[in-house]
Parts: structure tokens; C-alpha cells; sequence
């Protein structure tokens, strides 16, 4: 199941990022936590392990919300409110058929004034709300000298003005076309 909303919406904006560490998506998670504005959504795709939460996670510390953080996974959406937004984190990795998000009446959720973070988004798909950003995640095949590296590589694609204004602030930021 891998459907593709670039065939619905046009892609305004694209950047990628490589990652050569944790440390790297955890600090890209703290710069991309003062870019949030209410009514975003954003997809995080990409497979087990890619480091979705991880980079959630890092964004929920710098906003300062210093409890546990969960994925997801179990109960399908996790609730914060902290530095006067509502954020949300979801996970559709566990539903077997997309009406599930219907059955579970999670399109409130999404409202204007409201942060939706969704991993696995794909399996709630066409109920799912349309993102302002997609990031995919994956395994890097290899760094930037051609050495095995644990490293992850980061599309990020712009489906809204929203989105675009987010992707613009990482101009300061080291991207990649290499085939990693
Ligand atoms: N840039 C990186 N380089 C190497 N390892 C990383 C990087 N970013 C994250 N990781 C590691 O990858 C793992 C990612 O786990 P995480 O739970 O965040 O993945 P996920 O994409 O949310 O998976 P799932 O789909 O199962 O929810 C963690 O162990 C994290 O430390
Ligand atoms: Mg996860």
C-alpha cells in the first residue's frame, strides 16, 4: 500500500537533507520546532525505524514538554499541549483497512488550530487530511565518502504555502542530490 498524493496535489517545493546521525534528527526535530504554526499537517513517511518519532520527539523537548513520549503505534494518537499549541501524534501503522480512521472519528483532530504530525498516513488514505508538508524518511546507502553509514536521508515536499514557508528556513542547511 503505497499511495502517492503527488498525484492528486501538486508539489510546490522540494528539499533533502542527509542525516549522518541520530544527533542530526534530533537537532533538525529542535530547528523545525519553531517553524510550527497551527492548522499543519505533516506526513512522515518512510519505513520501520527511519527515525519518525525520533524527530517528533526532539520537536516536543525544544517546545519544552518534558514528560514521556510515546509512538503512537498502540493508541493511535498521542495528545500535547505545550507552548500554547495543541500538537498531535499519530500513527496509522497498526489499522488494517483506512475507514479505521473514519470508525474512529480522528478527522476531528485536524483542525485549524491544530499541529498534525502523522506517521503512516498512507494506510488512512483518502481519509486522512491532505498534508501542507510530506518528509520521507529513509536508510542512506552510504555518506558522502562512499562509506556503509547508519544515516538517514530526509525528503521534504511542499504541498502549501505553509508547507513552502516551513522548507524556505532551511535554507541555512546543507542538502543533497547525491544518491545516497
Ligand atoms: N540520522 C540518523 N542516523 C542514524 N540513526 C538514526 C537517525 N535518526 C534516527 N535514528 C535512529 O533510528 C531509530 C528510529 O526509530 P524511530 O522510532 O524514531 O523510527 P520510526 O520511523 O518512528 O519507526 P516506526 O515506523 O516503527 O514508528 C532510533 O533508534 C534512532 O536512534
Ligand atoms: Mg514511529
Amino acid at each position: 500500500m503505497n499511495h502517492n498524493v503527488t498525484n492528486q496535489i501538486k508539489v510546490l517545493s522540494e528539499r533533502t537533507l542527509f542525516l549522518k546521525t541520530e544527533e542530526d534528527t534530533i537537532s533538525l526535530g529542535y530547528d523545525f520546532a519553531h517553524l510550527l504554526k497551527p492548522g499543519l499537517v505533516v506526513w512522515l513517511n518512510g519505513d520501520l525505524g527511519t527515525g519518525k518519532t525520533t524527530f517528533v520527539r526532539a520537536m516536543l523537548r525544544e517546545l519544552g514538554f518534558s514528560g514521556p513520549i510515546k509512538s503512537p503505534t498502540y493508541a493511535l494518537v498521542e495528545v500535547y499541549v505545550v507552548s500554547r499549541l495543541y500538537l498531535y501524534h499519530f500513527d496509522f501503522y497498526r489499522f488494517n483497512e483506512p475507514w479505521e480512521f473514519e470508525d474512529a472519528s480522528l478527522g476531528e483532530y485536524f483542525q485549524k488550530e491544530t499541529i498534525c504530525f502523522v506517521e503512516w498516513a498512507e494506510k488512512a488514505y483518502p481519509y486522512v487530511p491532505t498534508p501542507d508538508l510530506i518528509v520521507v524518511f529513509k536508510f542512506s546507502k552510504k555518506n558522502a565518502q562512499g562509506f556503509a553509514s547508519q544515516g538517514r536521508i530526509l525528503k521534504f515536499k511542499a504541498y502549501s504555502e505553509a508547507g513552502q514557508l516551513c522548507l524556505s528556513s532551511f535554507r541555512n542547511r546543507e542538502s543533497t542530490d547525491a544518491n545516497y
